[in-house]
């Protein structure tokens, strides 16, 4: 194949690189078009712009292919645990043990917040949205540490592995301690003989001389939930953190936009409105067929469903679909709640409305079923899909940092205001 592709735009034609991934991914290479040509490329939505060069993740949504580093998403979620993952994701390649045990003190080191912080979460009323405390307070933790967080990039990346392995290990403290202060509990600290996501549950579930004690395997499921959504590719709030970082921005500043990118339901939030949707679905009756039907009418969403990359099953929603059931039952819980998503699941998969716009269930429609028998609540559950997602936002944030070619990312657009007029004083106005 050539190595490049002509663009007639007039009478005019234009000689254009291609560039090829390694899985065989095609590109047509159009950074010299408006220098050439004088025409942008249009893409509103990024549906169809490659906007970087990444090692990390790929995914072949046509064939349901989702893989860190090289490793399958179905062998990560057999054999490795989120920290493990959050390494290979991080930096590159499954650690060597005493590599991943460094990584881990480092992690169980600092999971405790500067008690300066604490008096933050006075200044929430207990109605804020997790998501919103939590975004503030990790922008905030920067300025506890001023030579992790200068914006001299020399600098932030001299102290790159200890701000990875403190923001893994604080994001879970301060989303605990958001629940605690929300519930108007007393905060609990970590406990460092605890594992991360079990000492994340102790953190949030642990009352006055009754500690937490996981005794139907919560941190285990819970571990695989993180592990789960620890990268994907260029996704919104992926995207938003390479671009606070394209202008140098630190780590906490890119991080701390990257939460509020996932807050939206048609990303993160929409782990909260699947079980919002299947408890009115229980309510109202419904075996789920109307639903379906108003779906089908455009007068509904079915959350959980659908995605702009895959247009096959999305891998984790059948590793999560698939351990759901295992989870409830050790867990002793019948939630009627996974019986309407089987439902609606099949009965999606046999609608030609769905398999004509190849509309499958995503790694939202389960999580939240899992993440309701572990006792976590709804409003929390996009803040838990944040934890699990910063060890893809800090290996995205590092790509741009250590890119010496890198850029500012700075779109253009098409114009389509009022053209040229003059300004008609109409009097005196303040
Ligand atoms: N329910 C019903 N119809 C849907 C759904 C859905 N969940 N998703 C897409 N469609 C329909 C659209 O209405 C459109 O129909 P049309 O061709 O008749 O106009 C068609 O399918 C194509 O949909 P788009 O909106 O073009 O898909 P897009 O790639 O822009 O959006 C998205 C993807 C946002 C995920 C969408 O499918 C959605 O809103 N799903 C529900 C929310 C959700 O689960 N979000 C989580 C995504 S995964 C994540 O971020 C972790």
């Amino acid at each position: 194949m050539e190595d490049t592709a002509t663009i007639r735009l007039g009478s005019e034609n234009f000689e254009f690189p291609l560039l090829k991934g390694t899985e065989g991914e095609m590109a047509l290479d159009t950074r010299t078009l408006r220098a050439k040509s004088g025409f942008i490329a249009f893409d509103e939505g990024y549906g169809n712009t490659g906007s970087c060069l990444s090692d990390i993740t790929f995914i072949d949504g046509e064939k349901g292919i989702l893989r860190h580093r090289g490793y399958p998403i179905e062998q990560l979620a057999e054999h490795s645990g989120f920290l493990e993952t959050a390494m290979l994701v991080i930096y590159g390649d499954l650690p060597p043990e005493e590599c991943f045990d460094a990584f881990r003190f480092s992690v169980r080191e600092n999971a405790s917040i500067h008690t300066g912080m604490h008096h933050h979460f006075d200044g929430f009323p207990s109605y804020a949205h997790p998501m919103a405390i939590l975004s503030a307070m990790l922008n905030s933790l920067g300025a506890y540490y001023p030579e992790m967080s200068s914006n001299d990039r020399e600098q932030d990346l001299a102290h790159f592995n200890e701000t990875a392995a403190l923001l893994i290990s604080k994001v879970r403290t301060i989303a605990a301690m958001t629940y605690r202060m929300k519930m108007g509990l007393p905060f609990v600290y970590p406990d460092h003989n605890r594992r991360y996501a079990e000492n994340f549950l102790h953190m949030m579930f642990s009352k006055p001389y009754n500690d937490y004690v996981d005794e139907h395997g919560a941190a285990k499921a819970l571990d695989l939930f993180l592990m789960l959504h620890a990268d994907h590719e260029q996704n919104c709030s992926t995207s938003t953190v390479r671009m606070v970082a394209s202008g140098g921005a630190n780590l906490f500043a890119s991080v701390s936009a990257g939460v509020c990118a996932l807050w939206g339901p048609s990303h993160g939030g929409a782990n909260m409105a699947v079980i919002q949707m299947l408890e009115d679905i229980h309510k109202s009756g419904d075996d789920g067929t109307r639903f379906i039907q108003a779906a089908k009418e455009g007068k509904a969403k079915l959350m959980g469903f659908g995605h702009r990359v895959y247009k096959n099953y999305d891998p984790r929603a059948k590793i999560l679909g698939k351990s759901a059931e295992g989870i409830l039952k050790s867990m002793d819980i019948k939630d009627p709640m996974l019986d309407i998503a089987k439902r609606l699941e099949q009965a999606a998969l046999e609608d030609p409305y769905f398999i004509e716009r190849k509309l499958y269930p995503n790694v939202d429609f389960y999580s939240g079923i899992i993440l309701k028998a572990i006792g976590i609540p709804v409003e929390m559950f996009t803040v838990m899909f944040a934890i699990g997602r910063m060890p893809g936002w800090i290996a995205n944030w590092k790509e741009i940092a250590d890119n010496p070619k890198s850029r500012i990312h700075r779109p253009r657009q098409i114009y389509t205001g009022a053209t040229l007029r003059d300004y008609v004083a109409m009097g005196e106005r303040e």
